[in-house]
């Protein structure tokens, strides 16, 4: 099974992702965990060039292969593998990101983005979606409070506006894959309300 978990900034993804782990071994589960941009190698060094301060001349076009670059690496060589020996894969982030982000928040054209996803991932798709939901301000507040800057926290509210509306209507256009957590409430409470959702999900993903 795969999973993926999406969210605007500061939906506190990184905090969930090993809650969750925890949570699907305890359900006797073999979960490997990744994220991306990296999960590999050469991922992190692509996702260090994304990140840079010293790439602010970054084209559009070539932020949107270098996301794909990462992701390409980490499909076949870690995602896929672990998949085929019946390990579950949660992935922090996945194509829904290049939609969200590239698609919604920069205007690329999304049936482009989606051919250029399905040459990266050869189609591989997740089985389930969870997005941790939160209002774009308060999204920002929280991230802004932490951290380290880099060049994609540069994007303005607007952009982010833009992002979470895309998610959306992701959503709406296919609510079988996904499962919406409110993700304004404590860690705990969070993470709680996932494990109740999944649970009740997961019998049917088999
Ligand atoms: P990261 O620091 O990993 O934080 P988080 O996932 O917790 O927000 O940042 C990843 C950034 O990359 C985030 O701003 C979303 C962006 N991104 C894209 O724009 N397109 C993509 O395809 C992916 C995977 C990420």
């Amino acid at each position: 099974m795969f999973i993926t978990l999406e969210g605007p900034e500061g939906s506190g993804k990184t905090t969930q992702v090993p809650l969750l782990a925890d949570f699907l071994r305890g359900r006797g589960h073999r979960v490997l965990t990744t994220r991306e941009p990296g999960g590999t190698p050469i991922g992190d060094q692509i996702r260090q060039v994304l990140f840079s301060l010293d790439n602010k001349a970054m084209h559009p076009r070539s932020e949107i292969l270098l996301f794909q670059a990462s992701r390409a690496q980490l499909v076949e060589t870690v995602i896929r593998p672990a998949l085929a020996e019946g390990q579950l894969v949660l992935c922090d982030r996945y194509a829904d990101s290049t939609l969200a982000y590239q698609g919604y928040g920069h205007g690329v054209d999304l049936g482009a983005l989606r051919e250029i996803i399905h040459f990266a991932t050869g189609g591989l798709q997740p089985d389930l979606t969870i997005f941790l939901d939160i209002q774009v301000e308060e999204g920002l507040r929280r991230r802004d409070q932490g951290g380290d800057w880099n060049r994609l926290d540069d994007y303005q509210l607007d952009f982010h506006r833009r992002v979470r509306a895309g998610y959306l209507e992701l959503i709406a256009a296919e609510p079988d894959r996904w499962l919406v957590i409110n993700a304004a409430q404590p860690p705990d409470a969070v993470a709680a309300a996932l494990q109740g959702a999944l649970q009740q999900r997961l019998p049917l993903l088999g």
